[in-house]
């Protein structure tokens, strides 16, 4: 079936992305454009929908975009950034306004089809700089906004030309702060655009079993069964299309996950009645020869992807892969230009370079059932097709496992200058009433885009975390050489700390495994997991005060998509009762919370 659909041109941020998801939920199909995407690419939409941009202004010469798109009789809504393109283009005047940020109150001026079933009156959100100062002849003004505390008046918040066929927002109806927001993207697509709302997951389940049907004939497929939400959704669909009897799984576990976790995917496969060709190996030991006595996090990481590329390789030859096609659990932001996170990027280059994987590639062999989803969507098919809750909110876990949380040292203090970074952070502590103290060891964080590699801080003291996480913010934003600011949590200040030996072996990784699933175990007693986005635990082979070998360092963190992140705050109860779990575990040395924000810290400790 066709579905009417809208394209949603993407001016960077996540905007776009957001806006594509509620016409989704409003029952039609959106697709994400770029901004210089030609013409024709939008003659086939029923309407188009102009996101705002987090760093181009309508005011200059940086709104460079195809803008023959305004030549096309369909629907135009743009928001912010967008409003501001309409306005101009259709002889209106934009300006500097200077940073307007936070609710307000929109006053809806008019009956229009856009505003219905709406009030007069309605909450939005508003973030920008500049503003629409003048409109056209044959625009109008929809309505103005009160900004919340100041009450500062804002004209032309919301225009339109029925003529034209054209609206602006200045505000975005697409963030959760617009209480009504979402009807008025419905409206729009509804009641301007007339689509009709086809759009549904029992709809796209159902033409996707048709597709995948068409497409594999009667061939089988062969999937990696990582356990992630994307493949476990992705198999499942694949054994309602093709039965049970025609999906081949491959786990592998690379001795690097979470404890119990490959026995918990066998099941859970098990369970979903997919375990007729499910097929396991244990590669622990040569991931482990692999990684050896190496200390380097990115030659780490490298051993660990070449080892999947050799074991998958082999695996999939033993089972005799060539003769199916390749299931891949691909998502919709993977397979467009702006989604996906960088290093998302390169880890997904570990399983792309896989030769018969390439291969079959080549070879056009490829099946992706859920290659026009967003996360959230896959989410909600998950839940259709019955896979259990927590197999589908779980939180994400990177490939190389724990193999990126747990440090490695030949037990060598860095030659680097630790006292003058220790003279630069003192002060900034002591001027809140903390101590502060920086450790002989790096992690990698990223600035300005870059990788970094630099020493982390333990803050020590009593403080609120909002105290905590201003202390860190400015002891990052100061001092050039560090990257990372943790709390101690248990025991003395560090007083003495000595770097040790500790490679990648099986018993550091069973004692990060204990740590891990304390810290996992604390959250969901305490219903803290579906707030919390992610939540590693990182181990760093340091003795300290003459105790112990090995530090721990939980970072709960809150994100949207992994780009940027912030730490979140545990409550007290939550603290004490991971203390007490990691107090009884052996050669621990301590524990922190990691308080850094991304950048200048990346998620992940390596
Ligand atoms: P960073 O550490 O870059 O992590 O801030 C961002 C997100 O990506 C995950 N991550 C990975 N995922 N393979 C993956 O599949 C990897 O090598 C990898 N490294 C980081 C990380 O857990 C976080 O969600």
């Amino acid at each position: 079936m066709k579905h009417d659909s809208i394209a949603v041109i993407d001016f960077g941020g996540q905007y776009a992305h957001l806006i594509a998801t509620k016409v989704r939920r409003a029952g039609v199909l959106a697709e994400i454009r770029q901004p210089d995407d030609p013409t024709d690419m939008f003659r086939g939409y029923k309407g188009v929908i102009l996101s705002g941009s987090p760093s181009l202004s309508a005011f200059g010469e940086d709104s460079e975009w195809n803008k023959e798109v305004f030549e096309l009789d369909i629907p135009i809504l743009g928001f912010c950034f967008g409003h501001q393109e309409i306005a101009k283009y259709y002889g209106g005047r934009v300006e500097h306004g200077g940073r307007e940020w936070g609710l307000a109150t929109l006053n809806i001026l008019v009956d229009h089809p856009i505003f219905k079933g709406l009030e007069k009156k309605e909450t939005v959100w508003m973030s920008h700089f500049d503003t629409v100062v003048a409109i056209g002849p044959d625009f109008c003004e929809y309505g103005y906004s009160k900004l919340g505390e100041t009450g500062k008046e804002h004209r032309l918040a919301a225009i339109g030309s029925d003529k034209y066929r054209r609206y602006g927002f200045q505000f975005h109806p697409e963030v959760e702060n617009s209480v009504h927001g979402d009807e008025m993207i419905a409206n729009f697509v509804i009641e301007i655009c007339k689509c009709n709302p086809t759009w549904s997951m029992e709809a796209y389940l159902a033409e996707t079993v048709e597709r995948v049907r068409a497409q594999v004939g009667d061939k089988s497929v062969f999937l990696l069964a990582s356990g992630g939400v994307d493949s476990t959704v992705a198999a499942k669909v694949f054994g309602l299309a093709l039965g049970a009897d025609r999906l081949h799984l491959l786990h592998v576990d690379n001795g690097m996950m979470r404890k119990g976790e490959s026995q918990r995917v066998l099941k859970m496969y098990a369970d979903l009645g997919l375990d007729q060709n499910l097929h396991f190996i244990d590669a622990t030991d040569e991931f482990l020869a692999a990684i050896g006595n190496e200390t380097d996090p990115e030659k780490k990481r490298r051993a660990i992807g070449t080892t999947f590329v050799e074991v998958f390789d082999r695996e999939a030859k033993r089972l005799g892969i060539e003769s199916h096609l390749l299931g891949q659990g691909t998502i919709y932001p993977d397979t467009i230009e702006t989604g996906g996170t960088k290093r998302a990027d390169t880890i997904k280059t570990h399983h792309n370079r896989v030769p018969i994987i390439e291969k079959l590639i080549k070879e056009g062999k490829v099946v992706e059932p859920l290659a026009e989803l967003y996360k959230v969507e896959v989410r909600e098919l998950g839940e259709k097709l019955g896979i259990p809750r927590e197999a589908i909110w779980r939180h994400p876990f990177p490939g190389p496992g724990l193999g990126v949380r747990l440090l490695c040292s030949n037990g060598v203090t860095p030659k680097d200058d630790i006292a003058s970074l220790q003279a630069a952070v003192g002060p900034i502590a002591e001027s809140f009433g903390l101590r502060a103290y920086v450790l002989p060891i790096k992690s990698v964080g990223v600035k300005a885009d870059l990788r970094s590699y630099e020493h982390p801080v333990v803050l020590c003291g009593d403080a609120s975390f909002e105290k905590l996480t201003e202390v860190s913010g400015n002891i990052l934003k100061e001092v050039q050489g560090i990257n990372r600011c943790i709390w101690n949590v248990m025991g003395d200040d560090p007083k003495t700390v000595e770097v040790v030996e500790g490679y990648m072996t099986r018993d550091r990784l069973d004692l990060l495994r204990e740590a891990d699933q304390i810290v996992m175990d604390a959250l969901r007693h305490h219903h803290l997991y579906d707030c919390i986005w992610q939540c590693p635990t990182a181990m760093v082979p340091l003795k300290i005060n003459g105790v112990g070998r090995e530090l721990v360092i939980v970072r709960p963190i809150k994100s949207e998509r992994a780009m940027s992140a912030t730490a979140a705050e545990l409550p007290p109860v939550v603290i004490d009762e991971i203390r007490r779990g990691i107090e009884k575990l052996p050669r621990i040395s301590g524990l922190t919370l990691d308080l850094t924000s991304k950048p200048p810290g990346t998620i992940e400790w390596e």
